[in-house]
């Protein structure tokens, strides 16, 4: 991983629009990620963007971090880059922190030091899903991650939140597209290469296509910084579920996901239970995230998670 930045951040805009037509100046980093992807591309036509991937922005570098803010001056900035891997999280804790906590610290300082919003994104796995949780997760839940991925991405909200005066920080669950690593693209993959998948069934939570999230995100980040100023704080974004309170099992997703791309009759989705499938990382049970305080302060609603996955397999036929 590099911790030399480039010495002069001059990557053009992707677009830059007439200035008289409220484009606002975004930065994106973690830029080869599935969310930023999908951010890009739902930003890019109205706005003036900025996408860095980590070989032009790694955000444990925080000298790095205030000469790419300092330079392209943004109105906001995304954070989509993350340290995502659940498992080898536990035996690489040192650096989970530094990209999930200390990253987005040095961002924080930077965005307040030319007074930019940073929209941040955090985790359901900030929650320990005990069973006895019998509702989707609020914002004011008490945290309690099981694993050192959910401990860094907790530790990463907090450091926003006390860097950072003009911030939203969103929590997401499960989600998936048609780039980078994700479970639905391993699901397709592995449905290609055998006749049966066996799929934990006694995990619950919510999936969501990025492409939805980010047209939400995309909506309220862009919005006057005066009014999202006043709505600073955390968010819980999800997309609809039949029971707002059961949420989806991998199974079901993994079912779906295989009936959907036509595979059904060939490939058998055989449920197993957590303890059939041992992992390095614990993982809640149910993480479900209620999305009705976003839906409220914004107005906006993500759609559902069926009518999402049908759009992002349509998404992939056509791109074959
Ligand atoms: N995926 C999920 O199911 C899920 C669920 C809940 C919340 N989230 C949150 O949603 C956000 C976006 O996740 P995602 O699914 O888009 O993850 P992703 O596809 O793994 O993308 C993360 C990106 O961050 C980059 N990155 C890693 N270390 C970096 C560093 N030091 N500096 C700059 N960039 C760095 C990675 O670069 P390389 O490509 O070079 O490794 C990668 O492109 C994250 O905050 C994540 O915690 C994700």
């Amino acid at each position: 991983m590099t911790k030399t930045p480039p010495a002069s951040p001059c990557r053009k805009p992707l677009r830059t629009l007439d200035p008289t037509a409220n484009a606002v100046k975004i930065l994106i980093t973690g830029g080869d990620g599935q969310l930023a992807l999908a951010l890009a591309r739902a930003l890019r036509s109205a706005h003036e963007l900025t996408l860095v991937s980590r070989r032009e922005l790694d955000i444990t570098d925080a000298a790095a971090c205030q000469r790419w803010i300092g330079h392209v001056r943004p109105d906001v900035v995304l954070n989509a880059a993350a340290y995502t891997a659940v498992d080898r999280a536990e035996s690489e804790v040192d650096l989970a922190f530094a990209v999930n906590c200390d990253g987005p610290g040095h961002l924080a300082r930077a965005c307040a030091g030319v007074d930019a919003l940073l929209v941040h994104f955090s985790t359901d796995y900030v929650f320990d899903g005990h069973p006895s949780q019998r509702r989707a997760y609020r914002e004011d839940d008490a945290t309690a991650p099981l694993g050192v991925y959910g401990a860094s991405k907790l530790a990463g909200e907090q450091a926003v939140a006390s860097l950072c005066p003009a911030h939203l920080i969103f929590r997401l669950s499960w989600v998936y597209s048609n780039d980078g690593a994700n479970f639905y693209k391993t699901m397709l993959r592995l449905a290609g290469e055998r006749n049966e998948l066996r799929v934990v069934a006694d995990q619950w939570g919510v999936p969501n296509y990025a492409a939805d999230l980010a047209a939400t995100i995309a909506r309220i980040a862009t919005l006057p910084l005066d009014e999202l100023r006043a709505r600073r704080g955390v968010y819980h974004l999800s997309a609809t579920a039949e029971n707002p309170d059961h949420g989806v099992s991998w199974h079901a997703f993994a079912t779906a996901i295989v009936a959907g791309a036509g595979l059904g009759n060939r490939v058998a989705v055989t449920p197993i239970n957590t303890s059939d499938y041992p992992t390095a990382a614990r993982r809640p049970a149910f993480s479900v995230l209620d999305g009705e305080r976003a839906r409220k302060t914004f107005g906006l609603n993500l759609p559902d998670w069926r009518d999402a996955l049908i759009r992002c397999l349509a998404a992939r036929a056509s791109t074959r």
